[in-house]
């Protein structure tokens, strides 16, 4: 059980239930549409004890990875379906059921906490409900995890549509990317060589008692054997490592420039790629393009914090254009981020198989406008955190036949090597290093 600020408890008659509150959070994400991420802010904001924000984020994040198995875990269990404008109860189960089947929090407490939960939300009626589902789910808990009879999407928890897409794209590796897609993602660095201190970053890294992996491609990264805060990281303040998963960076090293070049990095908030770039080009005139202004600050906030300078220009990257031609451009195109799941589970709530059509149209608007802006024998990369063919390959075989001074470049074998070559880019799927990213570079014809 937590407390509101200390500032508000003196008129605070109830202590708030955690597991009430658990509920609240996770149904502004399951059926009111919220992200997962704006939520967790509101945990970190009204949550003080670091316990119970884990147990929150947990929770979260949970439901909405396992949201299929679960609910169907919880229809198993009821004699009838809750009504339809019960969600806030639902979301109770949901939250309760998951820390019963997956975590290891005492049981007792989950039940009784949940029961109080109904009365705080002036349920008192379902309390007995309550009791009832969670006792009967902690003696079925193993059937219930083995889903013996249950239905192909509440086994790979992934929604029907997506699974349909998955199978028809990738008929050999659609199990393994939706299992790959429901595990939780390390935290990876990115070691910025540009730094005073990069020369001895591994050694601050090891003094910190902070465990990493390298990885044979992405010689920046250093991947976690632990998730940590920032804060806790070494010299992250003064913008000795970021945080980016190493599929994110290999785009600086795709992308051909050489010193002085003009560089446009096309979609580019937060900033990530604009930042890689510069750590391992310092000498690059580059632009970072992105459409909405609140995500346009968080570029200045990280170079700034890099020590790094680019132009940053809102805009719309359908109709942008210059009179002096870039030498090289970056579109990391905005898509489904069917290849990120794994990171933000809430995608698997929010996207809806109708939103894929005019992702492909917009992303083809964009290439076709930002092709213009870019000079004879130029070089664009097209990235997408997408895993779906009409994003990657099938976008750029139709952009070839429809530009005929667009050439495909191969990519070096030792990247192609890391993922699925698609005959019109790389195609890199969730993995245990790595999210799920595609990767085609593009030659203008001089
Ligand atoms: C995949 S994210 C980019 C991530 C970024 N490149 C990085 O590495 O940190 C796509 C971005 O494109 C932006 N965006 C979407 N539509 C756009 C448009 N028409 N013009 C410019 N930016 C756009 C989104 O706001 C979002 O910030």
């Amino acid at each position: 059980m937590i407390h509101r600020q200390s500032h508000q408890q003196s008129n605070q008659q109830h202590p708030v239930n955690l597991r009430g509150q658990i509920a609240n959070w996770v149904a502004q994400v399951i059926y009111q549409g919220q992200s997962a991420n704006v939520v967790t802010q509101q945990i970190a904001e009204q949550v003080t004890d670091p316990r119970n924000r884990a147990l929150a984020r947990k929770c979260l994040f949970g439901v909405c990875r396992q949201f299929e198995q679960l609910d169907w875990a919880i229809s198993q269990l009821l004699q009838k379906p809750l009504k339809k404008n019960q969600w806030s109860l639902q979301s109770l189960l949901l939250s309760s059921v998951y820390q019963l089947l997956y975590l290891n929090t005492a049981e007792h407490a989950v039940i009784s906490e949940s029961v109080n939960a109904c009365r705080q939300m002036e349920k008192d009626w379902a309390a007995k409900l309550v009791n009832g589902v969670l006792r009967n789910a902690l003696r079925q808990k193993q059937s219930l995890l083995e889903q013996t009879n249950a239905p192909e999407k509440v086994q790979y928890s992934m929604p029907d549509w997506l699974l349909k897409r998955f199978k028809n794209a990738w008929p050999k590796h659609w199990q393994a990317i939706c299992e790959q897609s429901n595990q939780k993602a390390p935290l990876t660095l990115r070691l910025n060589r540009s730094h005073a201190n990069a020369k001895s970053s591994d050694a601050l890294l090891q003094s910190a008692h902070i465990e990493f992996k390298t990885h044979p491609v992405a010689k920046d990264a250093r991947i976690l054997d632990e998730a940590r805060n920032v804060q806790d990281i070494p010299e992250f303040a003064t913008g000795l490592f970021s945080v980016q998963d190493i599929s994110a960076q290999l785009a600086a090293a795709l992308l051909p420039v050489n010193a002085g070049d003009r560089v446009l990095d096309a979609c580019a908030a937060p900033g990530g790629k604009t930042a890689h770039l510069l750590e391992m080009h310092p000498e690059l005139s580059l632009t970072a393009l992105e459409l909405e202004a609140a995500r346009a600050e968080k570029i200045h906030q990280n170079l700034q914090r890099l020590n790094l300078t680019a132009q940053v220009i809102i805009d719309d990257a359908q109709t942008y254009s210059v009179q002096q031609p870039f030498d090289a451009i970056l579109l990391d195109a905005p898509c489904s981020a069917t290849g990120v799941i794994r990171r933000q589970p809430d995608i698997k709530q929010h996207r809806r198989d109708e939103d894929i059509w005019p992702l492909v149209q917009l992303q083809n608007a964009i290439l076709t406008n930002l092709w213009q802006q870019l000079k004879p024998g130029g070089h664009l990369l097209y990235a997408t955190c997408s895993i779906l063919p009409d994003e990657n390959q099938k976008q750029i075989k139709k952009f070839l036949k429809q530009q005929s001074d667009a050439a495909l470049v191969t990519l070096p074998d030792t990247v192609l090597k890391t993922g699925t070559d698609t005959g019109f880019g790389l195609q890199l799927f969730p993995q245990r290093d790595h999210d799920g990213f595609f990767y085609s570079l593009l030659k203008k014809s001089s």
